[in-house]
Order: C-alpha cells, then sequence, then structure tokens
C-alpha cells in the first residue's frame, strides 16, 4: 500500500504514516516559484527550502552568509508554488543559536512571514533547549545531524562524520534527545550507511538521508545537484537525473548564434 497518489496534503502525520508502512519519503530542495511547482506537480513528499540557497542561489562559499529575509523570501516563493507538499525551511546560521527566544522568534517570523509548515535546525543536545520552545509554540521541528554545514569551520573539511565510533555515538545520542525533545524528522548528512541504520532502525520518526545510505526513511537531494546544474560537485552519495549545466549552456549558445545569424526572430516569430 503507497499513500503517495492518494493524499492531497502531505503533513508531518503523513511521513510518520510513511515510516511505519515502509514507504520512502522523497525530498528536494527548492528556492524559488517555478522549481518548487514543478516538484510538487511530480508528487515530491517534501520541499526543503534550504540554506543551501546561500551557495546555490547566492554563490556563497558556505551557507553562513545568508540571512533570515533571504530564507523568508525564497520560502514566500516556494510555499505560493505548492498544493500538495510539505514546506519545511533551514533556520539560517546566528539566528537560533544565541538563546532559545530568539530562536522562537526567528521560526515565528518563518511560519508567519513565509507560510512554512515546519522549521529545520541543525545541531543536537546544545540546541535542544530552543527545539523544545519552538515545538511548545505550536511549529514542527526537523533535526539535522552529521555532517552540519554551519559547523563547517569547525569540522575544517565536509569529509563523512562519524566514522569514528566515539562520533556515532555522540550522534546516536543527539538523535535520541531530538527525537525526546519532539521533533517530527530528522536529517543525517554524509556519514557511514551502517549508522544511518541504525539510527532508522532506533528511531520512531522519520529519518531522511543525503549520504547517509538506503536503509534510511527518506532520501533529500540539493535540486541543482539532482538536476546537474552543478558541474564540479561530485560526491559519491550524489545520483544526477539531468545534465542542465550543458543542456542549458548548449540552448544558451544556440539562441546567441540564431540571433547573431538574424534567424531569430523569424516571420512567424513577430507582429
Ligand atoms: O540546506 C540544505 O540544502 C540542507 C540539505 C543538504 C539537507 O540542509
Amino acid at each position: 500500500m503507497s499513500i503517495h497518489g492518494e493524499i492531497k496534503r502531505v503533513t508531518t502525520h503523513t511521513l510518520q504514516w510513511m515510516k511505519q508502512h515502509d514507504e520512502k519519503i522523497s525530498m528536494l530542495t527548492a528556492y524559488d516559484f517555478s522549481m518548487a511547482r514543478i516538484f510538487d506537480d511530480a508528487g515530491i513528499d517534501v520541499i526543503l527550502v534550504g540554506d543551501s540557497a546561500s551557495n546555490v542561489m547566492a554563490g556563497h562559499e558556505t551557507t553562513l552568509p545568508i540571512t533570515l529575509e533571504h530564507m523568508i523570501y525564497h520560502a514566500q516563493s516556494v510555499v505560493r508554488a505548492i498544493t500538495r507538499c510539505l514546506v519545511v525551511v533551514d533556520l539560517p546560521f546566528g539566528s537560533y543559536q544565541g538563546n532559545s527566544k530568539e530562536a522562537l522568534n526567528t521560526a515565528i517570523r518563518i511560519m508567519k512571514e513565509a507560510g512554512a509548515h515546519a522549521i529545520k535546525l541543525e545541531g543536537g543536545e546544545e540546541v535542544v533547549e530552543s527545539i523544545r520552545r519552538i515545538i511548545s509554540a505550536g511549529v514542527p521541528v526537523m533535526g539535522h545531524l552529521g555532517l552540519t554545514p554551519q559547523s563547517i569551520y569547525q569540522f575544517g573539511t565536509y569529509a563523512v562524520r562519524a566514522k569514528e565510533e566515539e562520533e556515532a555515538e555522540t550522534l546516536m545520542h543527539n538523535a535520541r534527545i531530538l527525537q525526546e525533545a519532539g521533533c517530527f524528522a530528522l536529517v543525517l548528512e554524509k556519514i557511514p550507511a551502517s549508522l544511518g541504520k541504525k539510527v532508522a532502525k532506533e528511531l520512531k520518526i522519520p529519518v531522511i538521508g543525503i549520504g547517509a545510505g538506503m536503509h534510511v526513511d527518506g532520501q533529500v537531494l540539493v535540486m541543482h545537484d539532482m538536476l546537474g546544474i552543478t558541474k564540479d560537485f561530485s560526491p559519491r552519495f550524489l545520483r544526477r537525473y539531468l545534465n542542465l549545466y550543458d543542456d542549458i549552456k548548449s540552448a544558451t549558445g544556440r539562441y546567441i548564434a540564431d540571433i547573431k545569424s538574424k534567424d531569430f526572430p523569424n516571420e512567424q516569430e513577430q507582429y
């Protein structure tokens, strides 16, 4: 049995149902109206308005510079496009780590001003007070452990996390804490598949992986990577479904050539 084609609106409860019935959850990032409309129309379960917008939309090297105002702008554009999927929005770096009151204010702005359905934030025990406060205000929270890009300067590299036992145990401990605090789902980024399996097996909430192997409850990719718009990013976990960089470049080349050769517009393409 699959709930995929049947439901009108994906909620956090739908995701829980999917986990219980072994139906994998599909999630993609989106940052604008047009792409969100296509993904929603295709039947994606969850759109993440990720702070990866800082990289793929704004061209920053890390996710750190993006502001709350920018995240709200992207989230508003996505929410206007969708009719079915769940929209989760990242809390940007610096907007929730300070204290739980600040975290709640950030979450409330995203829910109120963008019309998002849930928020995501990075970290474990160190942010649990903020998570509890946000959830107690009625806002669903998705956790994020493993490679957490907002901490990149602490990690030093984008290498696979939690390969050693000590870090794996800490991750497991934090995953339990996030579930107990009331998170409705958890993203695990770039960790060994065996650890992804262990977390997904123990936790009752859905675990969605990006480079966390095949045994978790769902998968997420950054849309620019999945569609082959980013050219020089080829981690092992990435499956490219299109090569849009080359396709768009070639189409643009043909457009330029048609203008230069005076082929475009022709008689049928004018008034
Ligand atoms: O911002 C983002 O795109 C993310 C995904 C990588 C999970 O957090």
